[in-house]
């Protein structure tokens, strides 16, 4: 598998780029900076980005999903949950999206990633786990997770997705949406131990932490 991590934009922003070896078709994860840079890097690779799949509907994380389709013919991937705001970032009509659920598998040759949905941050938020590495969009950083007092935000669902990724095992790797810890990815295992918010193991304790109750 090819799988590179960008920081992007003025706000830290990570997209990624994830490519089956034997097809070179690829697929972008989150497109809100310098979609030029990515198709530079797809291009010096021999891939072919066919797919954009989005985290969620932030503008940050979308804002050049409409360019980066049109220069590249690539299909738009987002959790029906999150149609709304990230339908206005689509402008072209004849772009193709396809809306996802919870445990849908998105092909890229013969890879295959699932679709985790995690709500909190927004409605819609999804994380991606190809082979042992996990996506976590703004649901979960190095250290922290996402913010909840966003529109769509709720707390209670954010603590309850990341029990979710909790059952994941401890050795797969996280790959956040913004580059705001120490280190640039981590682990399940490493959050467990070292991130407040991903230790807590009650609704009380994290909404208490929150600064909620
Ligand atoms: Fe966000």
């Amino acid at each position: 598998m090819f799988f590179k991590q960008i920081q992007v934009g003025p706000m830290q922003n990570f997209s990624y780029i994830i490519g089956d070896e034997n097809s070179r078709e690829a697929a972008v994860v989150d497109a809100g900076w310098e979609i030029e840079k990515l198709i530079d890097i797809a291009n010096k690779e021999k891939l072919k980005i066919n797919k954009v799949l989005l985290t969620h509907s932030h503008y940050d994380h979308v804002q050049k999903v409409n360019e980066l389709s049109e220069k590249t013919s690539a299909v738009v991937y987002f959790h029906e949950l999150d149609s709304e705001s990230i339908n206005k970032s689509i402008k072209n009509s004849g772009i193709k999206i396809i809306k996802l659920k919870n445990n849908d598998e998105i092909k890229i040759g013969s890879l295959k990633i699932k679709v985790i949905h995690t709500p909190g941050h927004t409605p819609g938020a999804i994380c991606l786990l190809v082979e042992n590495k996990l996506l976590t969009g703004d649901t979960l950083f190095v250290n922290a997770i996402g913010r909840t007092d966003l529109a769509g935000g709720d707390a209670i669902k954010l603590f309850e997705s990341l029990q979710k990724l909790k059952k994941l095992g401890d050795n797969v790797e996280v790959y956040p949406g913004h580059n705001y810890g120490e280190i640039q990815f981590s682990t399940i295992g490493r959050e467990k131990k070292t991130n407040p918010y991903f230790k807590c193991s009650t609704k009380e304790q994290f909404l208490n932490l929150m600064g909620l109750i």
